[in-house]
C-alpha cells in the first residue's frame, strides 16, 4: 500500500492488515470454541480477541508478499502465531508470572475468566496453533513438506528454546542484575523467537530463495530484538493509560536494556537494529516498503 511519492501509508495498512487478520482469527476460533466448555471458551475468546496490534501475523503476510506470494489464504497461516502469542500474553499477567491486572486496555484474562480457566484455555491454544499452521499452509495448497516445515518453525519459537524459555529465564532474573549477553539470549528467546518465526514462515509460505529467507531471518531477528527494546522503554516512559497495561519492569525487579543502559543508549540500539533489519532487506534485493515501515513502527509505537 505505497502512495505516488513511495511513501507507505503506515496506519491505513496497519489497519486493513488488523481486520483481515481478525477475520481469520474469528475463523479460527470458530473450529477452535465448539469443541470445549463455555467457561473455558469465554476465557480464550476474551484472551484472543482483545484488541492488539497483530504484529506478528501481519510481519507474517507482509513476508509474504515480499517474496512474490499472492492471495489472502496466508492469512490462515498466519493467525497460528497470534494463538501463540495471545496464550503467552494470558500466562505472562498471572499473578504467578508478571500479575498484571490491564492488558489491551482491559482487565487481564484471568480478573475476568479466572487462573484455573486462564491457565487451561492458555494451553489449549499451543495445540490448535500448531494445527492452525498445518491447516492454513493445506488451505494455501503448500505441499506436504513445506506444511511440515512450518509447524516446525512455529513449534520451535514458541518452546523451550524459544518463547517459553525465555519467559522461565525472564522470572528467573527477577531481582538479579543480568549481563548485557544474558538480556540478549533471554529477549531474543521470550520476544524473538516467535518475531523471527513470523518473517520465517511468511518467507517458507512464499517459496524465499534461501538468500530471500536469509534476509527475512535477519530482518526477523534484529526487529525482534528492537522490539523488545522498544517495550522495555515504554514500560520505564510512558503510563498505564497509554500502554493499556501497567508499567511493571521496576516493581517486578527485572534487568531491561533501560537498566542496563540507559533511556538514550536503548534507544540508540533499538534504532541501530532497525537499520540493520532495513539493510537485510536491501541487501538481498527485497523491495518491500511495508516490512521496511514495520520496522520503523516496531521502534516508534507508542503502545
Ligand atoms: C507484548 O506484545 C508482549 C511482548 C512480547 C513484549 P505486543 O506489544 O505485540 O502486544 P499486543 O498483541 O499488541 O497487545
Ligand atoms: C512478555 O514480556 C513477553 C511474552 C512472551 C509474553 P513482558 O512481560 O515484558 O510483556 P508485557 O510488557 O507484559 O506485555
Ligand atoms: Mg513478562
Ligand atoms: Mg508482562
Ligand atoms: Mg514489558
Amino acid at each position: 500500500m505505497t502512495g505516488s511519492d513511495g511513501q507507505v501509508d503506515l496506519q491505513g495498512f496497519l489497519a486493513r492488515e488488523r481486520e483481515r487478520t481478525e477475520a481469520a482469527l474469528d475463523r479460527a476460533l470458530e473450529d477452535i470454541l465448539p469443541r470445549i466448555p463455555g467457561s473455558l471458551a469465554a476465557a480464550v475468546r476474551h484472551g484472543v480477541t482483545s484488541p492488539g496490534k497483530r504484529l506478528r501475523p501481519i510481519l507474517c503476510v507482509a513476508a509474504y508478499r515480499a517474496v512474490g506470494g499472492m492471495g489472502d489464504a496466508i492469512y490462515s497461516l498466519a493467525v497460528s502465531l497470534e494463538l501463540i502469542h495471545a496464550y503467552s500474553l494470558m500466562h505472562d499477567d498471572l499473578p504467578c508470572m508478571d500479575d498484571a491486572e490491564l492488558r489491551r486496555g482491559r482487565p487481564t484474562t484471568h480478573r475476568v475468566e479466572g487462573e484455573e480457566a486462564t491457565v487451561v484455555a492458555g494451553a489449549l491454544l499451543i495445540p490448535a496453533a500448531a494445527w492452525q499452521a498445518w491447516e492454513g499452509g493445506a488451505s494455501m495448497g503448500l505441499a506436504e513438506e513445506r506444511r511440515r516445515l512450518l509447524v516446525e518453525e512455529l513449534s520451535r519459537a514458541a518452546g523451550g528454546g524459544g518463547m517459553v524459555g525465555g519467559q522461565f529465564l525472564d522470572l528467573l532474573g527477577e531481582e538479579k542484575a543480568l549481563t548485557a549477553a544474558e538480556l540478549d539470549d533471554l529477549h531474543g528467546r521470550k520476544t524473538g523467537a516467535l518475531l523471527r518465526a513470523s518473517l520465517r514462515m511468511g518467507g517458507i509460505a512464499g517459496a524465499a530463495t534461501p538468500g530471500e529467507l536469509a534476509a527475512l531471518d535477519r530482518y526477523g531477528e534484529a526487529i525482534g530484538l528492537a522490539f523488545q527494546i522498544a517495550d522495555d522503554l515504554l514500560d520505564a516512559t510512558s503510563s498505564a493509560q497509554a500502554l493499556g497495561k501497567n508499567p511493571s519492569d521496576a516493581e517486578l525487579g527485572k534487568s531491561t536494556y533501560v537498566t542496563l543502559f540507559g533511556l538514550e543508549e536503548a534507544s540508540r540500539k533499538a534504532r541501530g537494529l532497525t537499520e540493520e533489519a532495513v539493510a537485510a532487506l536491501r541487501s538481498a534485493g527485497l523491495e518491500a516498503p511495508e516490512l521496511e515501515a514495520l520496522a520503523w513502527f516496531v521502534v516508534e509505537r507508542e503502545r
